[in-house]
């Protein structure tokens, strides 16, 4: 008995180095430069670097050959086909910065012995107001691009006010309210497309 366990003991290291295991970037920053962006209609900034990517290895150092390779994510569009650069490394390439680029993404790759290997990857972004046009915002001082006022709501003493913080990141954002300056408990959270929070 002592024996059999002896020798399950000492195959387990040759076991696990022969895993395939994913490789990658792992995180990227949206530096969005401004405190209001506008949904579909692109972002003023730029991603510390142009794209995810992910390769499959045994070892740690080298990169498997890919039979395929796909980057999906929750919300639409689900999947993307990978990139492939030099028969072994997977590439989502980012275009025009968009809060659709936002969140969590999975990298799955096939290698061409059939393996299959997967890991997760991020693009963070801060905190910003967006607006699709229905609330008017604005940056009223040039120096501080990411305070934001919007108009004014009038209304008469009895009437029910939906006021709104429209705000978008990843991970999305935490939300408090204030009036006169004081804390104020509520509110509901709604999640708008992209899996971020519309508040
Ligand atoms: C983000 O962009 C601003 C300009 O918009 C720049 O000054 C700043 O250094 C950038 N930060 C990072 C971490 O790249
Ligand atoms: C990758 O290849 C595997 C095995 O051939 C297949 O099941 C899978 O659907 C393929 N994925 C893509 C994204 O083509
Ligand atoms: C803008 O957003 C508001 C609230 O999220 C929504 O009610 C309205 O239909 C949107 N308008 C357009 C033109 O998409």
């Amino acid at each position: 008995m002592f024996l059999v366990v002896c020798i399950l003991l000492l195959s387990l290291p040759v076991t696990l180095s022969k895993q395939t295991f994913a490789q990658g970037n792992l995180a990227v920053i949206l530096n969005v430069s401004e405190g209001i962006v506008t949904p579909h209609h692109g972002i003023k900034g730029e991603f510390s670097q142009q794209s995810l990517w992910c390769q499959a290895t045994e070892d740690g150092e080298t990169a498997l050959e890919l039979h395929n390779a796909s980057f999906q994510r929750t919300y639409s569009p689900h999947r993307h086909e990978a990139e492939i650069d030099n028969g072994n490394r997977a590439y989502f390439k980012f275009g025009k910065p968009s809060t659709r680029d936002i969140g969590k993404y999975k990298c799955d790759m096939v290698t061409a012995d059939g393996k299959r290997a997967w890991g997760n990857l991020f693009v963070y972004m801060r905190p910003v107001f967006h607006t699709n046009g229905s609330i008017r915002l604005e940056v009223p001082d040039d120096d501080d691009k990411f305070t934001v006022t919007a108009t004014s709501i009038k209304f008469s003493e009895g009437d029910t006010v939906t006021l709104t913080c429209p705000a978008v990141s990843y991970p999305t954002p935490d939300i408090e309210w204030f009036k006169d300056d004081r804390p104020v408990v509520c509110c509901a959270k709604e999640l708008a497309p992209g899996g971020t929070p519309d508040t």
